[in-house]
């Protein structure tokens, strides 16, 4: 180690800051804060900073809202308008898959910040009755795809899942994944690898200590994808087993259809090279990005960086104006994903997101601020829509794809574990009763389809039953992924039947409990 050249270095840099507590350390702590320092590439960062702080603010927000112009008809799909083509396109998706040209790649370095848990978010149990996790439910339903593939089309087949972690989340995922035995998949079918991490600036491009030898150090956003792609040379590995469509999702959608062979299917028959699915905004203020053009381009306007004025404009039908919600589930063609990691990647600008940072201060004190005090930079997995050739948007129903575990049960009642488990289990329901059964009671009275809600489960103004945090569903009904993927091969086990309203179908058969004995 040469302190001498780390000085001028971050001198050069204007992050001479970063040594101010360096006679205080310990010669290991030195030690191991001047490997860290002299792996990191100020000059790069610094620009990072010039730029997201140029590109954002208020200013921007109004430019980009002014040139904001909803999505045009011809690039839509949709599971209601064109339920003509819906067996087509899952047919074309499961032969593509069962050719082992499907991958998917899970999004898991996010921090979870609002659902405020120290571990990974796929790990959360929502207290389903078989308490699986995001992970497990997510893995179960790549067996059952496999497995549906295999059927029709008489060839092996996987579906090899990537997952992006962070310096956050890497090793207690792969340990979380290693003590459940991968959840049945095959360990060389998952593959780990790691984004990049970007130091945590104040206002004035100063890179934050969080303590004497420690940078506040974050994610560097969903769409430091390209650059880990690009790093680990992912692609490369995926070409090694002819993948060539890739399904990119976020870890906290409970019913999420990894790989669905309808969307993948739909994809490939518009000759798509990008796609993204979308569910009906139906409340300005959600907490979602829409799916847009801005400027003649593809894009997602993030609910972050919307105006409310924008947010509620409505069309002539009395629709949100801006109505398609970005599910942060997307399709990728491999030469897209190769361009864009060879060619488009650099162009990509960060967002920039202030946050409430913890800081030593000059006297070396831990301070925790009470307003925001510095800036993230974070780039996001949409940004590469402008650069696609033939770009299509997937209208799907959020009551069957759209449940995301975002915040605590404590929070506002919305996106949390008690809705989350609502809407699984209520789809679930709904398969149960489309494949011809019924629940009764303990008298043996049929329920009605569409259960009565007490006071609390009126609707809420996006569709979402605003039940009580904590309280359960009339009926609890709950399918094990590996029995069924999206409602189909279900006749067969229920048609005629009739049920107490507690049910769980799993590989071991039908167990069915009075009330709450689950
Ligand atoms: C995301 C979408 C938003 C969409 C919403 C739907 C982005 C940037 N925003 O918002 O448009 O409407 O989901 O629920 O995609 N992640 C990483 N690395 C990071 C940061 C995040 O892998 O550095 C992952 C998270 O683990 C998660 C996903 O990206 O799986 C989404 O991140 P999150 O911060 O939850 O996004 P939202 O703000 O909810």
């Amino acid at each position: 180690m040469d302190h001498g050249r780390l000085k001028d270095r971050l001198a050069k840099a204007g992050q001479s800051h970063l040594l101010r507590f360096w006679d205080q350390l310990s010669p290991e702590e030195q030690a191991e804060f001047a490997l860290e320092l002299e792996g990191m590439n100020f000059t790069e960062i610094n620009a990072f900073f010039k730029n997201a702080m140029e590109t954002s603010g208020q200013t921007k927000q109004e430019k980009v809202d002014s040139r904001m112009e909803p999505l045009p008809r011809e690039v839509l799909g949709s599971v209601t308008r064109d339920r003509d083509s819906i067996k087509e396109w899952e047919e074309e998706g499961l032969r593509c898959i069962s050719e082992n040209r499907v991958a998917v790649l899970l999004l898991a370095g996010g921090q979870g910040t609002r659902l405020g848990v120290s571990y990974p978010k796929g790990m959360y149990d929502v207290g389903l009755p078989s308490h699986k996790t995001l992970f497990q439910l997510q893995a179960e339903r790549i067996l059952r795809l496999e497995q549906l593939a295999r059927r029709q089309h008489a060839n092996p087949c996987c579906i090899p899942w990537y997952i992006m972690t962070s310096g956050r989340t890497m090793e207690s995922t792969q340990e979380f994944f290693l003590k459940h035995k991968y959840f049945g998949l095959k360990q060389e079918n998952v593959i780990f690898f790691q984004q990049g991490m970007l130091p945590a600036m104040d206002f004035s491009g100063k890179i934050i200590l969080e303590n004497k030898s420690t940078l506040a150090m974050a994610p560097d956003g969903n769409g430091g994808l390209y650059r880990a792609l690009g790093k680990h040379k992912i692609v490369e590995d995926m070409e090694r087993r002819g993948i060539a469509y890739v399904h990119v999702y976020c870890v906290d959608n409970i019913l999420v259809k990894v790989a669905d062979p309808a969307f993948i299917g739909f994809c490939l028959r518009k000759g798509a090279d990008c796609g993204a699915k979308v569910v009906e905004k139906t409340n300005p203020t959600e907490t979602v990005g829409v799916v847009c053009k801005v400027g003649g381009c593809y894009q997602v306007v993030e609910y972050s960086e919307i105006t409310l004025a924008t947010a509620e404009m409505r069309s002539a039908d009395g629709r949100l104006m801006f109505n398609a919600a970005n599910l942060a589930n997307h399709f990728f063609s491999l030469p897209f994903l190769k361009d864009v990691i060879n060619t488009y990647e650099p162009q990509l600008l960060h967002h920039v997101a202030q946050k409430k940072i913890p800081y030593v201060d000059t006297r070396g004190q831990l301070i925790k601020p009470d307003k925001p005090n510095g800036i993230k930079m974070e780039k996001f997995v949409f940004d590469i829509f402008q650069f696609a050739k033939t770009f299509v948007v997937y209208e799907v129903l959020r009551e069957d794809e759209f449940a995301p575990l975002k915040n605590a049960d404590s929070q506002d009642g919305k996106d949390n574990p008690t809705t989350a488990r609502h809407a699984l289990m209520s789809l679930h329901h709904r398969w149960v009763l489309n494949a011809g059964a019924h629940f009764i009671d303990e008298n043996g009275t049929r329920l009605p389809a569409i259960p009565r809600l007490g006071p609390a489960g009126a609707h809420a103004p996006d569709g979402s039953q605003n039940l009580k945090d904590g309280t359960d569903l009339p009926i609890k009904c709950e399918i094990s992924p590996l029995v069924s993927y999206g409602g189909e091969g279900l006749e067969k086990l229920v048609h005629g039947r009739e049920f107490q309203p507690s049910l769980i179908i799993d590989e071991r058969g039908i167990h069915e409990h009075v009330r709450n004995g689950l």
